[in-house]
């Protein structure tokens, strides 16, 4: 398990180092995007009716239960189709893909999971469209159709969805989830894919175009709320941040200091806020230094080990973002496994950006700001 968790967090990471080579459109609208792909004029054609509100002009504030599986993922349940087909999926606000397999994906991957089945469902839409997600196991290959998706009250109808056909390597393989549902900005998605929150704020199907997050540390109890800020998931204010590029959910981290001391992030760097990633990512010779400092040591699968008795005299990791200290303590920054004690910090060697993946998240509530773009953070409850 300990080793999966930290496969996990690559599945990400290896997104983030696709930014550098792929060239993406920047700060493009729903609109401009659909308009581009040819598909504005099918969308409105289509949904005419479809486009207005559901019960009123105020949209809905939608509350998703999510699952802890050993801190290492985070999962909640949605449904596609008519009749509904259900699937569990991450909420990855590291990607914009939303995919699940089909029953023809014969991947061990797609067999050890919910298949959807397409004859089942009435409504499907092939798009004709190939679906490329990447992810640092492998591609996931499929094709792209229509199709209604049932995120808790809201009904998102003529979502894009991908159908996976193959999904190469383990880590999907012994996945707890069916598939990703991401949650980043639409510059990330595949081609011709609309990401599930930009349908939902296109149709105002949601009270505010923004979503939050609550990371419990309990199997159960976390909640993704969509639409709506939940003030009984944090204590003392939301502070804001600005959103720099409109891909990732990515913003400037200021500094990381132990004791007044900069340990890493020296002069500032780059973080992105990530639901899909279990672990705190950052590049080799910063997260290296951390781990000194607090005391880990490299143990045999790669993982930082942590005395648990010493747990109570380690020092608090402080992280500075827009003028403010975001202090995380060894209990924070641990995960304890069968007895054992972890560091949340894993290295990246080819990547100068930060990833607060659901460490940060556990001690953070967070909320993904659409309209305003920004991130905020306050301290969870
Ligand atoms: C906020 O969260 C609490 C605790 O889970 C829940 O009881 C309440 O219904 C939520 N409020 C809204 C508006 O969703």
């Amino acid at each position: 398990m300990r080793g999966f968790a930290v496969l996990l967090a690559v599945l990400t990471l290896f997104q983030s180092n696709q930014i550098t080579r792929i060239p993406l459109h920047k700060g493009k609208s729903m609109r401009q995007a659909l308009k581009e792909n040819g598909l504005l004029d099918d969308f409105l054609r289509k949904h005419q009716y479809a486009i207005g509100r559901k019960y009123s002009n105020c949209g809905e504030v939608a509350s998703e239960p999510l699952t802890n599986y050993l801190d290492s993922q985070y999962f909640g349940k949605i449904y596609i189709g008519t009749p509904p087909q259900e699937f569990t999926v991450v909420f990855d606000t590291g990607s914009s893909d939303l995919w699940v397999p089909p029953v023809y994906c014969n991947s061990d991957a797609c067999q050890n999971h919910h298949r959807f089945n397409p004859s089942k469902a009435s409504t499907i839409q092939n798009m004709g469209h190939p679906l490329t997600s990447q992810y640092g196991t492998g591609n996931i290959q499929g094709f792209l159709g229509y199709d209604t998706v049932t995120v808790s009250d809201i009904v998102d109808p003529q979502q894009t969805v991908g159908l996976s056909t193959q999904e190469p390597g383990n880590v999907f393989t012994y996945a707890k989830f069916d598939g990703i549902l991401g949650m980043a900005y639409p510059s990330l998605a595949s081609e011709y894919l609309v990401p599930v929150f930009d349908n939902m704020m296109y149709r105002h199907l949601v009270a505010h175009d923004l979503f939050s997050v609550y990371m419990s540390r309990n199997e159960q109890g976390s909640m993704l709320t969509l639409g709506a800020i939940n003030s009984s998931y944090y204590m003392g204010s939301l502070h804001w941040v600005p959103v720099l590029v409109q891909e990732y959910w990515q913003f400037t981290v200021h500094s990381i200091t132990v004791d007044g001391v900069v340990v890493a992030c020296d002069g500032s760097c780059q973080a992105i806020l990530d639901t899909g990633t279990s672990l705190l990512v950052g590049p080799g010779s910063n997260i290296l230094n951390i781990q000194k400092v607090i005391g880990a040591t490299q143990g045999q699968y790669g993982e930082f080990d942590i005395d648990c008795e010493r747990l109570s005299s380690m020092p608090t990791v402080v992280f500075e973002i827009q003028g403010r200290q975001y202090p995380l303590p060894p209990s924070a920054y641990t995960t304890q496994d069968l007895g054992s004690c972890i560091s949340g910090f894993q290295s990246a060697s080819d990547t100068q950006q930060w990833i607060l993946g659901d460490v940060f998240i556990q001690e953070y509530y967070s909320v993904f700001d659409r309209t305003n773009n920004c991130v905020g953070l306050a301290k969870a409850i």
